[in-house]
């Protein structure tokens, strides 16, 4: 029986690679990896694992059409900052403010994902579309927090989605929790006091949905193309604790004794030159919660058991004494 097709849109990065990497796992299924450039290491790696890797690129609809020829599932995530950084340092070498670098993020993200909906829709075998989103700060805010551009590309594109007459009836959302690797859930030494410490504008009570991208999103992925109907938007994480209980797990494998310090936004900004790019969406968490209001089904919800390690087992299998001598 001929395989189904599924393209990977960011194969070669944390989330894509985790749902390319399931997909070999599973026979009936044909991986087409596309990336901007076949010959990078990780390119080679999908391919050397039996991966089909297609040069294309979110910016170029022509690259996308012969990507997506005969796709029966289509994971997309788009990017906001690969354009941001740059963009952002050459504002700052110049002495200017930042907005720009966020304006110019925003707008490469969503013509891209716009592309990618537009070639997907006019693709008459796709029965699947998942798409990686981040809730809207200035949505659940009423306006009130509109800065942090990030996430309001990936809600621009979840809009362009829904507003899609047919690919809307064909599409799902994934809603990361925050990365592992993600500097707020990992204490950093302060050399003054001697103490591990997490310097962050969030309560120590928020609930953090945590995901280890590189490992868990493929499950997920795939129960959303296999098991749940079109439509289902799924807040997916290993774990779900608060900013407290992180550090407590933290420092419960490490050996360390380790503290949350809240700060505030404006500290951040003033003292440390950090963007409100970065910081906007914060006080809206504070404030609002990290997805509470956004009808999001859980991974328990879920119609057969996903089961992924939790934040305390990738914890666990850290080497402690090379993670802080650095
Ligand atoms: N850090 C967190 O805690 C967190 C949590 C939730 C969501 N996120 C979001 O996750 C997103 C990044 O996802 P990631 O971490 O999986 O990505 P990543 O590891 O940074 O890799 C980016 C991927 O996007 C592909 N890509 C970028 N521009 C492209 C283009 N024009 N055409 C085709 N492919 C393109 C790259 O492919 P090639 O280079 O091979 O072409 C690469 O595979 C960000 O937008 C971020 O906001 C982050």
């Amino acid at each position: 029986m001929a395989k189904k097709i599924i393209v990977v849109i960011g194969a070669t990065g944390n989330q894509g690679s985790s749902v390319a990497n399931t997909f070999l796992g599973l026979p009936e299924w044909h991986v087409r990896a596309l990336t901007r450039n076949p010959s990078s290491d990780a390119s080679e790696l999908l391919a050397a694992k039996g991966a089909e890797v297609v040069q294309g690129d979110l910016a170029e609809p022509s690259s996308l059409a012969k990507a997506f020829e005969n796709a029966n599932a289509i994971f997309l995530n788009t990017d906001f900052w690969e354009v941001y950084r740059p963009a952002k340092a050459a504002l700052d070498a110049e002495g200017k403010a930042p907005e720009a670098a966020g304006i110019q993020a925003f707008t490469n993200e969503t013509t891209n994902g716009k592309n990618a909906v537009d070639a997907a829709s006019a693709v008459p075998t796709l029965e699947r579309f998942v798409y990686s989103a981040l809730g809207s700060a200035s949505k659940v805010s009423k306006g009130k927090y509109t800065r942090s551009l990030h996430p309001e590309a990936k809600a621009t594109i979840v809009s362009y989605i829904e507003a899609h007459p047919t690919l809307s009836q064909k599409a799902s959302l994934i809603y990361p929790g925050a990365y592992v690797t993600n500097a707020l859930l990992s204490p950093r030494l302060d050399p003054s006091s001697g103490k591990y410490a997490v310097q962050m504008a969030l309560r120590a009570d928020i609930r953090m949905p945590i995901i280890n991208p590189r490992e868990s999103t493929g499950s997920f992925v795939r129960a959303l193309i296999e098991d749940e109907a079109p439509g289902t938007k799924l807040l997916a994480y290993d774990s779900y604790l608060t900013l407290s209980e992180v550090v407590d797990r933290w420092s419960k494998a490490s050996g360390k004794e380790a503290f949350y310090v809240t700060v505030t936004t404006k500290d951040l900004h003033e003292k440390m030159g950090l963007p409100w790019e970065l910081l906007d969406a914060l006080d809206a968490v504070n404030e609002f919660g990290y997805y509470d209001g956004f009808g999001l089904v859980e991974p328990h919800q879920l119609k057969k058991k996903v089961q992924t390690k939790s934040f305390e087992e990738w914890l666990g299998e850290k080497d402690w004494s090379k993670e802080l001598s650095g």
